[in-house]
């Protein structure tokens, strides 16, 4: 049974999913130094999805981030926290984040930057195509209709430059493959087998949009508008980008190791 379509959504109630209840949605959003960022992407969050919940994986940021994501959570019943005790990146925080959802019974966990970057009053496009039958939606700049908007040069040039090494190496049909803003049903995570995922940087985007487009499920691309943050600085590095480089080669020549011994017969 199809939801019908545009109950997600701006003040709009919650829609009946399959499992005869309301549909719960999850809005993961992993914080490091974001004390500056949180309370407007809380504020914009909570205006744009009233009825989502929010949990902030928060990596005991230096700048106390994770003592305010505990005030505002105080203060609203829809807001939850996670600390961690150290940074180890945005990978474990989203799978921490991930386990705590499932366990909790979300239907559709989404990731979320802090920084505005992904813009909560886009999020019901995301919502919108799952509704439709997507199990997972990327937020993409890549396809018409999406772009950039403040990204300094550097930054368009190493994302584009990620999303063709990837589309090369991988064979991958996703346009942009790196991009942080999507929801998942909780189906598809489940499958995904996250227990073995090792990817600590921005490749952890890669390595589960690449495990669930060999799964076969359905992917869709929504455009979206990546705006620069306004505050605070990017934790993106040169090991975070070495990492992203030797992991999606090592997956490309995997998977193409494993189809070519399924054609020579070997390991039937
Ligand atoms: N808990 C935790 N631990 N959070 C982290 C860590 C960490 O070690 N590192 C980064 N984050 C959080 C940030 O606080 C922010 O909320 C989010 O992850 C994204 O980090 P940014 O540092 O703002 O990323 P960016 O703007 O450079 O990169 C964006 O573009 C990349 C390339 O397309 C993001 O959208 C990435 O997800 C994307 O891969
Ligand atoms: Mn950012």
């Amino acid at each position: 049974m199809g939801l019908p379509s545009g109950l997600f959504g701006l003040r709009r109630p919650s829609p009946i999913g399959m499992k005869g209840r309301p549909v719960r949605v999850l809005t993961i959003i992993p914080t490091y130094n974001e004390r500056e960022s949180l309370p407007t992407v809380i504020a914009r969050l909570r205006a744009a999805v009233p009825d989502a919940h929010v949990l902030i994986t928060d990596d005991n940021s230096p700048d106390g981030t994770g003592r305010m994501a505990d005030e505002f959570a105080a203060q609203d019943g829809n807001i939850h926290v996670l600390h961690r005790t150290a940074k180890e990146g945005l990978g474990p925080a989203y799978l921490a984040g991930f386990a705590w959802g499932l366990e909790h019974g979300y239907d559709v966990l989404v990731e979320m930057d802090a920084d505005c970057s992904h813009q909560p009053e886009q999020l019901p496009l995301l919502l919108d195509a799952i509704e439709q039958g997507a199990d997972m939606a990327v937020g993409s700049r890549y396809v018409p209709g999406g772009r950039t908007e403040n990204w300094p040069l550097q930054r368009q040039l190493i994302s584009r430059g990620g999303n063709l090494y990837s589309r090369v190496l991988l064979g991958t049909a996703i346009h942009d493959i790196t991009g942080g803003f999507r929801a998942y049903r909780d189906t598809t995570l489940r499958a995904l087998d996250l227990d073995s995922v090792q990817s600590r940087g921005y490749c952890f985007q890669i390595d589960l949009a690449w495990r669930a487009e060999q799964l076969g499920f359905t992917i869709v691309e929504v455009p979206i508008t990546f705006v620069e943050r306004e505050e605070g600085v990017s934790k993106m590095s040169n090991d975070v980008t070495i990492e992203a480089a030797t992991s999606v080669a090592k997956w490309g020549l995997t998977a193409r190791a494993k189809t070519l011994a399924g054609k020579l017969g070997i390991g039937r």
